[in-house]
């Protein structure tokens, strides 16, 4: 009796284990354990990740309560940094595919000099043919040593009266970054997201971006100077700050219109009015890391404050970026160049 008792008892042992593990297996694999869907930094080219394509898809507007810190969008936004998923669900994943993007125009490798490594990117229009000729020419110019530690790109959206020129722009000088969707003064976000997304994807080695309308000029000699002065570089987010608090506007005639769907609040969070800004990379990934969780608003300056708002980032003010003009131009660090 005990002798077989002996032989039973590991087998009943065995039998149990198998049990408890295909019982488990079973409940796992039909929901009740159904793992979270978890998001993570596309490692891919966006151009695979592409959701709306092919669809007609505007701005959408949909209500953004406040632009209160928010702490969960912050720790998420720290695990997307480690490279770790985050289960915070994305509300904003919309992607246009890339049309133009430059070749390996973007390492900073032979760079010269012992100066930081910035990364310019105007914010164009497709008709600005002149504008970015001039912005060119006069980069060239004015960049003497540094020019391999600066490099400018323009951003443009898809217009079909002008993409052959625009192709053929691209051809001669490959500094044009283009996504499909029509660049539209109201379709700015996404041009400023594609800048933020491309930066922080294709252009890391960065140590601080640029951004700018293509009616701006940087005084790249000061910038360059400006930059080496600073004692904590990856907090740098510096430009000509609108405080918070400025009123939205509500009338549907003017350019700067967010509806009351767009953003509920009456007040605007602080923002830089575009011209021009410097951003750490630090700053720009983590930023692009948390577009995909606030939802657009059709004003760009706006919404990169709304964002900035919500991880508790601080913009910065300096009175060395000039709205009228460029009298001052051995002070700026960038002044409105063309009128
Ligand atoms: C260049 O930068 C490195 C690292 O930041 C520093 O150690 C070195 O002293 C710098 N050299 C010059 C000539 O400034
Ligand atoms: C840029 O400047 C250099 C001299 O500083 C000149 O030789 C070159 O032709 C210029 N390039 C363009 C595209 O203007
Ligand atoms: C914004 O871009 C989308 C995608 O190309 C387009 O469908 C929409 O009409 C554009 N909106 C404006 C206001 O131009
Ligand atoms: C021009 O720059 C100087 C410093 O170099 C500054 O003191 C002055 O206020 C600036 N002028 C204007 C009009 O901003």
């Amino acid at each position: 009796m005990r002798r077989v008792l002996r032989c039973v008892y590991p087998l009943c042992v065995f039998l149990v284990a198998f049990l408890t593990t295909y019982i488990y297996l079973h409940l796992s694999t039909n929901g009740l354990q159904r793992p979270k869907p978890r998001y993570m930094v596309p490692t891919k080219d966006p151009v695979e990740l592409d959701l709306a394509m092919d669809a007609e898809v505007d701005i959408e507007e949909i209500d953004i309560p406040s632009y209160d810190m928010d702490i969960t969008l912050m720790k998420a936004v720290d695990k997307l940094v480690r490279r770790e998923s985050t289960d915070l669900k994305p509300v904003n994943l919309k992607k246009f595919r890339y049309m133009l993007t430059p070749g390996h125009k973007c390492d900073f490798r032979e760079r010269t000099t012992n100066f930081s490594r910035v990364l310019v990117l105007v914010k164009s229009a497709p008709d600005h043919q002149r504008l970015r000729r001039w912005l060119r020419l006069l980069m060239n110019d004015t960049i003497g040593i540094l020019s391999n530690n600066v490099k400018m790109f323009f951003l443009l959206g898809y217009s079909r009266e002008l993409n052959s020129e625009i192709r053929s722009e691209s051809e001669k000088y490959d500094d044009i970054i283009q996504k499909n969707f029509i660049d539209s003064y109201r379709n700015l976000t996404y041009k400023t997201q594609m800048a933020y997304e491309w930066a922080s994807m294709y252009c890391s080695s960065a140590d601080f971006v640029l951004f700018q309308d293509d009616d701006f000029f940087a005084n790249i000699k000061n910038v360059v100077e400006f930059l080496s002065e600073q004692l904590t570089p990856e907090e740098l987010f510096t430009g000509h700050v609108v405080e918070a608090g400025s009123t939205v506007i509500r009338d549907r005639a003017s350019k700067w219109f967010v509806s009351n769907i767009a953003f509920s609040n009456n007040l605007f969070p602080a923002y830089f009015p575009g011209g021009s800004y410097i951003a750490s990379s630090q700053i720009v990934e983590r930023l692009s890391f948390a577009f995909p969780f606030v939802s657009n608003i059709p004003v760009d300056d706006v919404y990169i404050g709304l964002v900035s708002s919500k991880l508790g980032i601080t913009m910065k003010h300096s009175h060395r970026f000039y709205f009228s003009d460029c009298q001052n131009w051995s002070h700026c660090l960038a002044c409105k160049a063309f009128l």
